[in-house]
């Protein structure tokens, strides 16, 4: 067996192995999935297995961002992950998985984001549960009328892409995000032209929303906005459609404030979709995450990451001012002791309390990690 990235002509040979594993998709969606990805496959970020001339298992890294604490910081997402149906159970999946974390290292992405379907695979390869995607309903009534002022919005469209990439990081940079995703312009620019997706865009403020069950709902795909005023004014224009789609379904993060905006609000229904985080490279993952101003720790590590040895050993983690670093140290009798799983939970701001209870983190004194790390991780985005 022999694994490799795709040329771009080559895609093709992976749609019968994603049939397989994922169900039939029209001829339509296959071509917008090409368009979508065709910058993924270009950059060598599409791998294949291959049985002589058979594809038997296939996965892709997009080249993204993920906002921890406001900052961009460089990640692999790893999506497609599927093995041909007679393949499985014999350790291709693995062998795949163990590739693509190899690959994440040298695309020089210090973090990886999936959406598990099944959690086994990865947690044995260092990824862990960090985050969910939620999907909120809202009456499309408790909406209408909810701007306080009128604000100038346009329709977006393809050539906006650059705007809307610049739109969205500013208004996670601001609010000091963790865990949401950063398209390329390549990206935007398909996802713009769906003539299904109705998207506006403010001077700080991004919408996008389509029809959904069978047109009787909307639903909201992603509303940011860095205003009051431009927050309310988007949510405004989703709540207008009340005549004829009575439910809003909207991906929100769990403190998005277009949750305190309603008049009433008394239960959610939430549909959280987990995602998983893996930290590829320590120091450099440590290094480009935020944190909150005025948290100063100093903790001594000792990291055992055997499918990233570079990660392993004796490590000082120190938070000052708002920056992270991981320096190597002489061995400390008192280190707090964390596999790969363990770092990528407390990266994405599980409590040490959880950690510890969960069997993920041991030994040390490692309460002041709790709030240089503190964070409610949300996406917007599935992919
Ligand atoms: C999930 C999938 C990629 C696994 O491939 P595979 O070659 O069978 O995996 P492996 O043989 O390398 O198994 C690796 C681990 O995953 C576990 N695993 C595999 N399939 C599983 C399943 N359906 N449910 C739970 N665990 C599973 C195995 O038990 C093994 O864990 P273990 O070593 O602790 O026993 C494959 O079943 C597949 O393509 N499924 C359909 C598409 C899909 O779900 N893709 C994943 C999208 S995130």
């Amino acid at each position: 067996m022999e694994i490799r990235p795709l040329e771009p002509g080559e895609l093709d040979a992976t749609r019968d192995l994603r049939t397989r594993a994922f169900g039939p998709c029209s001829q339509e969606e296959w071509e917008r999935a090409l368009r979508f990805n065709r910058a993924a496959v270009e950059a060598g970020r599409q791998f294949a297995v291959f049985d002589g001339g058979r594809v038997v298992a296939s996965g892709r890294l997009h080249d993204m961002t993920q906002w921890w604490h406001g900052r961009a910081v460089p990640m692999a997402g790893v999506s497609a992950v599927a093995v041909a149906p007679e393949e499985r159970g014999r350790g291709l999946g693995r062998m795949l998985m163990a590739h693509l974390l190899e690959r994440c290292a040298a695309f020089g992405h210090p973090l990886s984001m999936l959406y598990p379907a099944t959690t086994r695979l990865y947690r044995s390869l260092g990824w862990e549960h960090a985050g969910a995607q939620h999907e909120i309903d809202i009456p499309a009534e408790a909406l209408r009328g909810i701007a306080a002022e009128r604000v100038p919005v346009r329709r977006a469209g393809t050539a906006d892409a650059a705007e809307v990439a610049a739109v969205i990081r500013r208004v996670h940079e601001g609010a000091g995000d963790c865990g949401p995703i950063g398209w390329a312009d390549a990206n935007w620019r398909v996802l713009l032209a769906d003539e299904n997706d109705f998207s506006y865009l403010a001077d700080d403020g991004f919408l996008t929303f389509r029809w959904a069950d069978g047109n009787a709902a909307l639903e909201v795909a992603r509303l940011v906005a860095a205003s009051e005023r431009t927050l309310r004014a988007l949510w405004a224009i989703v709540g207008s459609g009340s005549s004829t789609a009575p439910t809003v379904h909207a991906c929100v993060g769990p403190m998005d404030a277009a949750l305190w905006l309603p008049a009433e609000r008394e239960v959610d229904h939430v549909r959280r979709v987990q995602w998983m985080l893996r930290v590829v490279d320590a120091p450099a993952a440590i290094e480009a995450r935020g944190y909150p101003a005025g948290v100063g720790v100093e903790v001594p590590l000792l990291i055992d990451d055997p499918q990233r040895p570079s990660n392993s050993g004796h490590w000082l983690l120190s938070v000052a001012d708002g920056r992270g670093r991981l320096e190597r140290s002489a061995p400390h009798p008192d280190a707090v002791r964390l596999g790969p799983r363990g770092l990528a939970a407390l990266y994405a701001g599980v409590p040490v309390a959880t950690l510890r209870r969960s069997g993920l983190l041991q030994g040390g004194d490692a309460g002041a990690l709790t709030a240089p790390f503190a964070a409610t991780p949300f996406s917007l985005d599935h992919f």
